[in-house]
C-alpha cells in the first residue's frame, strides 16, 4: 500500500506539527483537540476507531482528557504506522484502507472519527464501512470542510473530495447514520499556510495553497 503521506508526513513532523489538519479551531494542537472532544460531547469511555489517523496525535490528546477511551488508529501509510510506534502513540495502529478495514469486526466501535480524512475516498465506499464498524447507538464524528460554492479552487490542488454538507448527510442516512448536528465552527488556516510556505516538498507537490473553505463538524448516530 502506498500513500502520499509516506512522503508528506515527514514534512509535518519536521516542522513540529503532529495534528495533520489544515483548519484549527483553537490556537494549539492540544486546545484544538480539546475543542473537538467538546463537540463530540466529551465522551469518557468506549472504543474509538480513528479513520485516517495521521500519527495518532488525536488519540494522544484525547487520552489526556479522557484516559479511559481506547483507540484503534487506521491509516494507509506505512510511514505513519512506524511513526506511531516510535512516538508511543496510545492506540492500536492498523495499516489498512479505511474503505475495508478487514481486521476489525462488525459493530466493534462505540465511536468512529474522520478528521480531515473523509474526502480521500468516495462516500459510497467509506460510509458503508463506517456503518458496519459502529455498534447500534454508536456515534460517528466527522471533522471536514464546508464547501461554500460550486467554484472550489482547493479542488484543483488537493486530491481530496470537498463534499457539500448535504452530500455527506444524505449518503450517511442511506446507511442508517442519522445526523444529529452540523456546525461550522470558527477556524483558522494560518498555521497550515505557514507550514506550506516553509516546505519546498509541499510546494512542489501542490503548486498552490488556495483554500476557500471553512471547517465543518458533523455528528451522527447509528440506528
Ligand atoms: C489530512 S491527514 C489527517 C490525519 C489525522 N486525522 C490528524 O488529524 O492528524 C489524512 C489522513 O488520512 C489517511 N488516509 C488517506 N486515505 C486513506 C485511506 N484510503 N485509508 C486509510 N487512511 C487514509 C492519510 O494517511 C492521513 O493519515
Amino acid at each position: 500500500m502506498r500513500s502520499d503521506y509516506d512522503i508528506e508526513s515527514a514534512e509535518y513532523l519536521m516542522q513540529g506539527l503532529t495534528v495533520f489538519q489544515s483548519h484549527l479551531m483553537a490556537p494549539t494542537e492540544e486546545t484544538h483537540c480539546y475543542r473537538l472532544w467538546q463537540l463530540m460531547g466529551e465522551p469518557t469511555n468506549g472504543h474509538v476507531v480513528d479513520m485516517g489517523c495521521g500519527v495518532g496525535s488525536f488519540a494522544h490528546f484525547l487520552k489526556q482528557f479522557a484516559p479511559e477511551l481506547e483507540f484503534t488508529c487506521v491509516t494507509d501509510s506505512e510511514y505513519q504506522i512506524e511513526a506511531m510506534d516510535r512516538m508511543n502513540a496510545p492506540c492500536t495502529p492498523v495499516l489498512a484502507d479505511f474503505r475495508n478495514v478487514k481486521p476489525l469486526a462488525d459493530a466493534c466501535a462505540d465511536i468512529l472519527t474522520y478528521n480531515e480524512s473523509l474526502g480521500y475516498a468516495p462516500l459510497q465506499e467509506t460510509l458503508p464501512e463506517a456503518s458496519r464498524l459502529l455498534k447500534k447507538g454508536g456515534r460517528l464524528f466527522i471533522k471536514d470542510y464546508a464547501r461554500l460554492s460550486r467554484w472550489c479552487p482547493a479542488e484543483r490542488e488537493w486530491e481530496y473530495r470537498f463534499f457539500w454538507a448535504s452530500e455527506i448527510i444524505h449518503e450517511a442516512e442511506r446507511h442508517g447514520l442519522v445526523c444529529q448536528q452540523f456546525v461550522r465552527p470558527a477556524s483558522s488556516y494560518e498555521r497550515y499556510e505557514k507550514f506550506y510556505n516553509a516546505s519546498a516538498v509541499m510546494q512542489q507537490r501542490h503548486p498552490q495553497c488556495e483554500c476557500d473553505l471553512t471547517a465543518a463538524f458533523y455528528s451522527f448516530t447509528k440506528e
